[in-house]
């Protein structure tokens, strides 16, 4: 697919399943779906490294972002931890069910003075200087290059700012430190997501805001 055809073709899909779905791709496929989309994620552009305190082990790269994959299955096995929360999450459940591929992805502020040796909850807000600005465009170009490859791929997707992922709870489960922040968490559903969902709800923002005059104006010296 056409870059034009993948911007134009995607769109918000909420898919919500009535119960744990079985992935329709092999392991293997999920784990080549995975690998593809966060490459995507690596070319994206990106103006400033990350702090040195981010830089852990593995996790050692400069970029300003990080990504934790769930397969399909880690998916249902998250929607059953959550389940037994209190009280117990929305929609999220469903979606985590149906949800072939969830890439939940966090940015690196760059803070200033001492941190807690805790947190409860991620550092908000944050120091509103030009580099934080420049970390969060950098991961937002990182999730809509995801977004656009799953597109191509004929993945039906769905940016959320995470709703009770971003919470302790789930922080812990998930073993996402606080000290980052969440940007998106991007579910990627089976292809025929759409024929097989009791329901799929659209972005709602999806036709608000497009007429060009109403955004954009010309600049004439
Ligand atoms: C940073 C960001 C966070 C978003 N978080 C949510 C969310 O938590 N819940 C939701 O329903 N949609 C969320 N969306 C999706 C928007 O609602 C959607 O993009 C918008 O309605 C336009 O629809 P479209 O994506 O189909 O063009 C988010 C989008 C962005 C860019």
């Amino acid at each position: 697919m056409h870059t034009t055809d993948a911007i134009n073709t995607r769109r918000t899909a909420k898919v919500l399943a009535e119960g744990p779905w079985t992935p329709s791709l092999t392991q293997d496929e999920q784990e080549k779906l995975s690998e593809h989309l966060l490459n995507l994620a690596a070319k994206a552009p990106y103006h400033y490294k990350s702090a040195e305190r981010y830089k852990i082990g593995m996790q050692s790269s400069s970029l300003p972002f990080r990504c934790y994959t769930l397969d399909g299955a880690t998916c249902n096995a998250l929607a059953s931890k959550l389940e037994a929360l209190d009280p117990p999450p929305g929609k999220i459940l469903n979606m985590l069910w149906a949800a072939e591929l969830l890439i939940i992805t966090t940015w690196l502020p760059d803070i200033f003075g001492t941190p807690p040796e805790q947190r409860i909850m991620e550092p908000l807000p944050f120091v509103g200087n030009l580099r934080n600005m420049e970390h969060i465009a950098a991961t937002s170009a990182a999730i809509q290059n995801m977004l656009l490859g799953a597109t191509a791929e004929e993945y039906p997707n769905y940016w959320s700012s995470g709703g009770v992922l971003r919470q302790d709870a789930a922080r812990k489960i998930l073993q996402i430190s606080m000290e980052e922040i969440m940007l998106g968490a991007v579910f990627i559903f089976p292809k025929d997501a759409l024929e097989k969902a009791s329901q799929t709800m659209p972005g709602k923002l999806r036709e608000e805001g497009k007429a060009l005059p109403n955004f954009s104006k010309k600049v004439t010296l």
